[in-house]
């Protein structure tokens, strides 16, 4: 939980005491780097026997909360399930839907974790246009916007037929 964060007027998300990073996302780089940091935090915790491909997720809703997701193995293999979803379902069922950002991370050095094409569907169920944080374990990170990942993408306002 941070109490510190807020959405200001414009949409544009503070702390107050930093500067934009990235005037297209609105994001400002003290809270890109927290996320980023949370994300690792959050690979601690996965439980991963099976590929041993650690993955954790910090999802920011719109109210300044982050929540955690790692990913969740099972014997079944077909039963686990993603960093990032782990962490879209623990806000829904916590009350948040509305999303700002999710950051990603995983072991990789040389590769920015990217989402899988389940999970991208997943979050485009909650808007088309949050961002997407892509991490190395070094903490550099690139962002990239949700409809950039999922172009041409299907979501709820897709199945009114009027
Ligand atoms: N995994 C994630 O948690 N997120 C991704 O974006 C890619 C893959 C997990 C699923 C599985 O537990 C392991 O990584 C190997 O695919």
């Amino acid at each position: 939980m941070n109490e510190d964060l807020c959405c200001r007027e414009d949409g544009v998300f503070t702390n107050n005491h930093s500067q934009l990073s990235d005037p297209d996302c609105g994001l400002e780089t003290e809270i890109i780097k927290k996320l980023v940091q949370k994300s690792h935090e959050a690979k601690a915790r996965a439980y991963c026997p099976y590929s041993r491909f650690r993955v954790g997720a910090a999802l920011l809703s719109q109210d300044g909360r982050i929540f955690l997701g790692c990913n969740i193995e099972n014997a079944c293999y077909t039963m686990g399930i993603c960093a990032e979803r782990t962490a879209i379902q623990t806000a829904v069922c916590e009350g948040s839907k509305k999303f700002v950002a999710i950051a990603i991370a995983s072991d990789k050095e040389e590769e920015f974790i990217t989402p899988c094409g389940a999970c991208r569907q997943v979050m485009r169920e909650f808007g088309p246009e949050w961002r997407i944080i892509l991490s190395k374990p070094s903490g550099s990170y690139v962002i990239k916007s949700l409809h950039q990942l999922l172009p041409m993408s299907f979501g709820p306002e897709n199945l009114t037929t009027e």
